[in-house]
């Protein structure tokens, strides 16, 4: 990290300053990154994210088409002239989204970020390094972290077992995986799974972090576009409220705990496979539970994280918060042991 000469309390600090390696390699002013959400990572949230100096990432997939997707990056630039990113999830799948259209939808936006996830961003990069655009990777292994690097991307942001969605099957929490990953990459990175607050930064970049990457914090904001009362359960519940779904299947996810991910732990724990499971995780009642708010619709995803999320702020609000909290931690908090 290379702070800045910045020094006065945050009380009195109306715009601390906090810059890294990503923040210089990315051209923004925070290193809080909003990652990409199915369904969540929205124009609004996006921008409101970017505004306050963070970067907010739209959820490419989440837009029917590629169209739909250039037309929501049009939206947010009408929110913000701040930069913005798009997540590209590349999963494995029965019937796979036109990944190269959505690519391509993103090259012609004129999006300069992007953050691939899923599987190696190798099938893109050329496409990606030729438009110009910066990719940030995130993946769940020093291995792939490594692989990233070799490929040419700008950065890696590396998710721990804790986060929410796809930990990968190495289950290798924060606390190991981010030191592990500050000793093996040379490449900015920035640390994923299990950050809400300013404590979390501080400890991320005592850990050899430039950064990190939020997103059950960025989920439960006013400008995030899902159903109050989902939001309200985040609040409510604890660390311990998530299953992990799919493990015997080694494609495990981590998921809001409810009447539906516990069915789908006790069928595969039962020797079920996929298609016993198929209705139960459908991603229509998946959708149903954001829009309409009924928590026992179907998974939702969320990560154990939100045992520490205990409000609903603006998406500005958090990133303000976080940055100012980080630099008290560090400043008062650590530095009395220094
Ligand atoms: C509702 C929700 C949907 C998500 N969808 C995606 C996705 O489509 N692609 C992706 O790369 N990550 C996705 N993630 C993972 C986040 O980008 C991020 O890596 C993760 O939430 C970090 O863990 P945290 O929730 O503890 O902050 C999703 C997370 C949530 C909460």
């Amino acid at each position: 990290m290379t702070d800045n000469a910045d020094r006065s309390p945050v009380a009195t600090d109306a715009r601390p300053r906090l810059s890294t390696r990503f923040t210089e390699a990315l051209g923004i002013e925070y290193p809080v990154v909003q990652g990409g959400m199915m369904w969540v990572g929205r124009a609004e949230l996006a921008a409101a994210v970017s505004e306050a100096g963070g970067l907010g990432i739209i959820t490419a997939l989440t837009q029917p088409t590629p169209a739909d997707l250039v037309k929501e990056v049009e939206r947010a630039r009408t929110l913000t002239d701040k930069p913005i990113g798009v997540n590209l999830t590349i999963l494995p799948s029965i019937a796979p989204p036109p990944y190269d259209e959505y690519r391509q939808a993103i090259i012609d936006a004129g999006v300069t970020i992007v953050e691939t996830a899923g599987s190696s961003p190798e099938p893109h990069m050329q496409q990606f390094t030729d438009a110009g655009i910066k990719v940030i990777h995130k993946c769940t292994s020093v291995r792939h972290a490594l692989k990233a690097q070799s490929l040419g991307v700008a950065a890696v942001s590396i998710d721990g077992f804790e986060c929410a969605g796809h930990p990968g099957e190495d289950d290798v929490p924060g606390l190991v995986l981010i030191p592990a990953a500050a000793d093996a990459l040379s490449i900015p990175f920035i640390a994923s799974g299990g950050f809400a607050d300013g404590r979390g930064l501080a400890a991320a970049l005592a850990l050899g972090a430039d950064g990190i990457n939020m997103g059950s914090r960025f989920m439960c904001t006013v400008e995030s576009p899902i159903a109050q009362a989902v939001k309200e359960r985040i609040v409510a519940a604890s660390e311990l409220d998530t299953n992990l779904i799919f493990r015997t299947l080694r494609n495990t996810a981590r998921v809001a705990k409810n009447s539906v991910s516990d069915e789908v732990v006790r069928i595969l724990n039962d020797g079920g496979q996929f298609p016993d499971v198929q209705p139960l995780v459908a991603g229509a009642r998946g959708r149903k539970v954001f829009e309409q708010g009924d928590i026992e619709a179907g998974i939702w995803t969320v990560g154990q994280v939100q045992g520490l999320i205990h409000d609903i702020p603006s998406a500005g609000e958090v990133v303000r918060r976080t940055v100012a909290e980080a630099k008290q931690r560090l400043q008062e908090r650590l530095a009395q042991f220094a």
